[in-house]
């Protein structure tokens, strides 16, 4: 487990070689978890400094659910350009990617804050949505932190916060979204404001304990 986090946290790597346009590898002796029967099984690897546009394309292709949804001042198109990805990559976002016979379905992002991780940026291929993809995703991404994890989304997202609850987390209240939104999160008031805080229940038994202390 500890080896896995040291790997996981190195996404400056895949910047700089997506930068220089190589496709070199960050999965070193990673093993990828394969799913599926009889056809080609689905994996659920590492992201490549070569999966960088279609990582890019799966966000803004499944980013058109929040249009008309979240609130119009929020919403922009694309929704994440670019710069954006690499400058969340930078800021040591990892991606894992679901692979289905060479093609990218869904992507899902974890940060490492210290005392918790962040789960960033979940994006299951509209097309591809409700197959249970993003939850195979969250499992994997799930089973590489050893401390509490977290997740932030769009209070308007219904599905989303549906998604994260089947899998086992809570959204918490009001005052800890706040708090834990400026903490471990570098987004606009206005987006602390319009979005929810869910986590995990290691995070919701530590502190059900300190509470008890
Ligand atoms: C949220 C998301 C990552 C989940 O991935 P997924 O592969 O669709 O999820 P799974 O198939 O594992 O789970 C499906 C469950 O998620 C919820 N869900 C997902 N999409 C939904 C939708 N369009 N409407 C209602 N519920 C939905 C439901 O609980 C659903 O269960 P059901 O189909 O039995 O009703 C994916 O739907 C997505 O990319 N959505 C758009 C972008 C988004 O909201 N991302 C979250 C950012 S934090």
């Amino acid at each position: 487990m500890k080896a896995a986090l040291r790997l996981l946290w190195s996404p400056g790597k895949l910047v700089a070689s997506a930068a220089c346009g190589s496709a070199k590898t960050l999965l070193g002796d990673w093993p990828a978890e394969s799913f599926g029967g009889a056809r080609k099984a689905m994996l659920v690897r590492k992201s490549t400094a070569g999966d960088f546009e279609a990582i890019l394309a799966i966000v803004n292709d499944a980013a058109r659910a929040y249009r008309g949804v979240i609130p119009a001042d929020r919403w922009h198109e694309p929704y994440m350009s670019s710069a954006e990805l690499a400058q969340e990559i930078a800021d040591g976002i990892g991606f894992w990617a679901a692979e289905d016979e060479g093609r990218l379905l869904g992507v899902m992002g974890i940060q490492d804050k210290g005392d918790v991780a962040l789960i960033r940026h979940a994006y299951v291929a509209t097309a591809q949505q409700r197959k249970g993809i993003g939850a195979k995703l969250l499992r994997r991404v799930e089973s590489l932190a050893d401390k509490p994890i977290l997740i932030g989304t769009w209070a308007d997202a219904y599905w989303a916060i549906d998604f994260y609850r089947r899998n086992g987390f809570t959204v918490v209240s009001n005052e800890d979204k706040d708090r834990l939104l400026r903490r471990y999160w570098s987004i606009p008031a206005r987006q602390i404001e319009t979005s929810v805080v869910l986590a995990d229940r290691r995070w919701v038994k530590d502190q059900d304990r300190a509470a008890a202390r």
